[in-house]
C-alpha cells in the first residue's frame, strides 16, 4: 500500500512486516523519515505522520544539514558526502551578472519536489523485453516522485515497486533532458539508501575464478567502502548484493537485516558509507569509472533496479524473501514450462576440446540411460576449434567433429528422450578465425594499440549494431536448424582496452547487447532455456535471471570447495537455478579424491547436472549415478520451490546443514555435509524448521528406506540424530514425507 498525506506531505509505503517513509520539506526536498520493521498489530491506518514543518534539518546549523537525509542526495547546496547523482551542464544558460564567468560546466543539481503519480505496470530500465511471463502475474503498485531543478530542466523521477509479501521494494530512477541543453552525469546510482545509524555489519561475497561467492561479514569502517565490478560482466570477484544488520543484532534466523540486490550485469559499484555520525548510507548503481552517461536534449533515461528489502528473520529470512521473489518476478516463466528444471549432462569435463561424434553419442546414450533429460554438448563443437587457441566467432558446426552433420547427434539425443543443448560464447572471438579475419575492427581496441588477448581471445564491439545483429542471427539460425532447447552463454575473459566506436558508453552499451540478443532469442523461441556462465559464476545477478534460467556457478567442482560456494551463493538466489554438476572422482582443478556419495550430496542441493565422463565408468558405476539421479527426481520439487534453511553453516561447525521446506511444511529435505571434523567435537542435531509440529515424519534415504520416524515437534525441538561417527567428508540427503 502506498499512501501519501497531503497536510504534512509524507509518503508512507507499507509492505508485509516493513515500512519504507518520507516527506516533503518546506523548500521541495524529499527527506528520508524511516525503513524497517512494523509492529506486528500494525494495520494500514498505522502510519508516520511526518512532520508538519520538518524540522530537524531546517536548524540551520551545517553540523547538522550536512548530514540531512535527501532521498536522492546530489552533489551541490551543503553535503560533501557520497552523492546519488552528480551532473555535469556543460552550457547551462544561467542569468548571468555583468562580467561573471559562467563557471561551466555548472556541476551542482538542486532537486525540488514537482508531484507524484501511483501506477501499475511501471517497468526499471533494461528490464526483460522477451515477453515471456513471470511466475506471478498480478499487478504491483509503483511509486513515482518526480523532481526538477529549478533552473535546468533536468527531471529525475524517484520510483519504488512495491512487492509487499516480500518486503521488497525495487527502487530506480528515471532521468529526463527537457532542457535546450545536454547533461551528463558523473555519477549514476540506481538509488541511495539511509540505513539506522549502527547498522555496520555486511555480509556479502567476495572471490575469484574458482572460488566465487565466498561469504564474509566484516564491520563498516567510517568512510566510503566499495563492492565494485570494474568489468563488462557482473565479475568473480564479488557479487552485487549486501546484508547489513547491527553487529550482535541479528543472527541466521533472528534479528533485523536489510538486503538488496541489484538489477544489472555490467560495471557496477554498490559504495556503503558510515557517516561520521554513524548513520549509514549505501548508493547503487553504474560504476562511475571511465563512465559516461549523456542525456542530449529532449532524452531519457531508466536506470535498472535495486531490489530492496527488510527481513525480521535474520539472513536466513533475507535470503528466503530474495529466492520466492526471484522464483516469482524475476525468472522468466514460458507458458509451456517443465515445472522444474532438467537434470543435465555437460560434456565439458569428460572431453573438453577433444570431441567426437562418437564420442558424444556414447555420452548421451549413456546420459540417457542413467536419467539425464537436457544434453548439452560444451566447448569444441564448432569451426577450427580444436583448443581455446581457434575459432571462436565462427559459429558454424565442425565437419572434423561432426562428419555427418550435427543433426546426426541431435536425432539421437532427441531419440534418447533427453533435450539438446549447446555451449556458445557469443561476445568474443579469436584472432584466429574466420570473422576476425572478415572484421578485425569488429572487436574492443585502440586504434593504433597493440589488441592484448587473454585466453587466446578478443572481445566483441557491442557498441557496434551490426555486431550484434550478427551475433544474433547466428545464433537464432543455430536454434531453428538444431531444435536446441539450451544454450550455455559463457563469457572468457575481462575487458582492459575497451575502445569501441560508442566511447565510454561501451560499458553500458555491451550490457544492453546481451540482453537485447538473449531477449530476442527467447522471443523467437519461448521453448529455449538460456544458462549464464562466465568462466563459472562471473555473471550472476538478478539482470541475468531475468533473461536465464539457471547459472554455472562455479568452474570448481570440488564438493568440498562446491559447498562453501554454494552456500554463499545462497545467501541471495535460489537453488533452482543454481546448476550444480557431479564430476569425476579426481577434481580437474583441484586434484582431490572425493566420494560419489558426497558429490551427489552437494550437487543435489541445486540444478543437479553431471559432467562426469561417463564413458570411463563401470556398469556398476553407472547404476549408481541412475540410483541418485532417481532419487533427486524425488526430492527435486522439493529442492526447487522449498524454503531454504540454513541450519548449520560452514562457519559454525565446518559442517553445512541445509533443509528445503515446501511452504505447507509437508515434505522437506535434509542435506548435511561435513567438510571437517575434530576428533571430540561433538556437533549438535541441527534443529529442522517450517514442518507442522502435529504431523509424524517418515524420513527416507536414498534407497526409499525409511531410516527414521519422528513428528514435527520432535524434528524441530531435537532434530535427526547426529551420525555417530563424523569425519570429512561425511554427507547425507534425507527425504522428509509428511505420513499422517
Ligand atoms: C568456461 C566454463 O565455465 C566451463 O564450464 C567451460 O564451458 C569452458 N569455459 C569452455 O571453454
Amino acid at each position: 500500500m502506498i499512501h501519501f498525506n497531503s497536510e504534512t506531505r509524507t509518503f508512507n509505503l507499507l509492505l508485509r512486516s516493513s515500512y519504507y517513509a518520507f516527506q516533503v520539506d518546506a523548500d521541495g526536498r524529499l527527506i528520508h523519515l524511516g525503513w524497517g520493521p512494523r509492529p506486528q498489530d500494525a494495520s494500514g491506518e498505522d502510519q508516520i505522520s511526518g512532520k508538519p514543518v520538518f524540522e530537524p534539518y531546517n536548524i540551520p546549523w551545517s553540523f547538522i544539514t550536512q548530514f540531512r537525509p535527501d532521498e536522492v542526495l546530489t552533489f551541490g547546496e551543503i553535503t560533501s558526502f557520497y552523492p546519488t547523482l552528480k551532473v555535469s551542464f556543460p552550457g547551462l544558460p544561467v542569468p548571468l551578472k555583468e562580467g561573471e564567468s559562467p563557471h561551466l560546466p555548472l556541476r551542482d543539481l538542486r532537486l525540488r519536489y514537482a508531484g507524484y503519480e501511483i501506477v501499475t505496470g511501471a517497468k526499471p530500465g533494461l528490464a526483460p523485453a522477451h515477453g515471456l511471463p513471470v511466475r506471478e502475474l498480478s499487478p504491483r503498485e509503483t511509486l513515482r516522485v518526480r523532481l526538477q531543478d529549478p533552473l535546468q530542466s533536468l527531471y529525475v523521477t524517484l520510483c519504488y515497486r512495491l512487492d509487499p509479501e516480500h518486503d521488497i521494494i525495487e527502487r530506480w530512477c528515471e532521468l529526463e533532458n527537457a532542457g535546450q541543453q545536454p547533461v551528463s552525469f558523473d555519477i549514476c546510482c540506481f538509488a541511495s539508501l539511509h540505513l539506522p545509524n549502527g547498522t555496520n555489519e555486511l555480509t556479502s561475497v567476495s572471490g575469484t575464478w574458482a572460488r566465487e561467492f565466498t561469504p564474509q561479514r566484516q564491520r563498516l569502517s567510517q568512510g566510503v567502502q566499495m563492492m565494485e565490478s570494474r568489468n563488462l560482466q557482473t565479475g568473480h570477484n564479488s557479487n552485487p548484493f549486501f546484508m547489513l544488520n547491527r553487529p550482535g543484532q541479528a543472527w541466521e534466523e533472528s534479528g533485523v537485516v536489510y538486503f538488496g540486490a541489484l538489477a544489472y550485469s555490467g560495471a557496477w559499484q554498490i559504495a556503503l558509507e558510515q557517516l561520521p555520525t554513524l548513520d549509514i548510507r549505501l548508493h547503487a548503481g553504474y560504476h562511475p569509472f571511465d563512465f559516461q552517461l549523456d542525456l542530449a536534449p529532449g532524452e531519457r533515461h531508466v536506470t535498472p533496479a535495486l531490489v530492496i528489502g527488510v527481513s525480521l528473520q535474520g539472513w536466513g529470512g533475507a535470503s528466503r524473501r530474495l529466492h520466492d521473489f526471484v522464483r516469482r518476478h524475476v525468472l522468466p516463466c514460458p507458458p509451456q514450462d517443465a515445472q522444474w528444471r532438467p537434470v543435465l549432462y555437460n560434456s565439458w569435463e569428460a572431453t573438453y576440446f577433444n570431441l567426437s561424434f562418437e564420442n558424444q553419442v556414447e555420452l548421451a546414450r549413456k546420459a540417457a540411460s542413467i536419467g539425464v533429460e537436457l544434453f548439452c554438448v560444451d566447448d569444441g563443437w564448432f569451426g577450427a576449434r580444436r583448443s581455446d587457441t581457434a575459432g571462436l566467432g565462427d559459429w558454424v558446426v565442425s565437419p572434423d567433429v561432426f562428419p555427418g552433420g550435427l543433426e546426426l547427434l541431435v536425432d539421437e539425443v532427441h531419440r534418447l528422450g533427453m533435450q539438446f543443448g549447446l555451449w556458445v560464447e557469443p561476445e568474443m572471438v579469436n584472432p584466429d578465425s574466420d570473422l576476425y579475419r572478415l572484421h578485425p575492427d569488429w572487436v574492443l581496441h585502440f586504434p593504433g594499440r597493440p589488441r592484448t588477448t587473454a585466453r587466446n581471445q578478443l572481445i566483441l564491439d557491442f557498441g557496434r549494431t551490426e555486431v550484434v545483429e550478427h551475433i544474433f542471427s547466428l545464433l537464432d539460425a543455430l536454434v531453428e536448424r538444431y531444435s536446441i532447447a539450451f544454450f550455455k552463454w559463457d563469457m572468457n575473459r575481462l575487458a582492459t582496452e575497451p575502445g569501441s566506436v560508442a566511447g565510454k558508453a561501451i560499458w553500458r552499451r555491451h550490457v544492453e547487447g546481451v540482453y537485447r540478443i538473449m531477449d530476442r532469442l527467447r522471443q523467437q523461441h519461448p521453448g529455449l532455456d538460456i544458462q549464464t556462465c562466465s568462466g563459472g559464476g562471473g555473471r550472476i545477478d538478478l539482470g541475468m535471471f531475468g533473461r536465464t534460467d539457471q547459472a554455472w556457478v562455479s568452474d570448481n567442482t570440488d564438493a568440498f570447495d562446491r559447498v562453501r560456494i554454494q552456500e554463499g551463493f545462497s545467501l541471495a538466489y535460489p537453488a533452482c537455478c543454481m546448476e550444480a554438476w557431479v564430476t569425476h572422482e579426481k577434481n580437474h582443478i583441484t586434484q582431490r579424491v572425493t566420494p560419489l556419495n558426497l558429490r551427489f550430496d552437494v550437487a543435489m542441493r541445486g540444478a543437479l547436472g553431471i559432467g562426469s565422463s561417463l564413458n570411463e565408468l563401470s556398469q556398476a558405476e553407472l547404476a549408481e549415478y541412475a540410483s541418485f539421479i532417481q532419487f533427486y527426481k524425488m526430492i527435486r520439487p522439493v529442492v526447487q520451490a522449498g524454503e531454504l534453511y540454513r541450519l548449520e553453516r560452514l562457519e559454525e561447525f565446518d559442517a553445512s546443514v541445509i533443509e528445503y521446506v515446501l511452504p505447507d511444511g509437508s515434505e522437506a529435505v535434509y542435506s548435511e555435509v561435513l567438510r571437517d571434523h575434530q576428533v571430540g567435537v561433538f556437533r549438535p542435531a541441527a534443529l529442522l524448521k517450517g514442518l507442522q509440529s502435529r504431523l509424524v515424519y517418515m524420513v527416507l534415504d536414498r534407497s526409499n528406506t525409511e531410516v527414521y520416524r519422528a513428528t514435527g515437534y520432535e524434528l524441530m525441538v531435537q532434530g535427526i540424530p547426529p551420525a555417530m561417527l563424523d569425519y570429512p567428508g561425511y554427507s547425507r540427503t534425507l527425504y522428509l514425507r509428511a505420513v499422517q
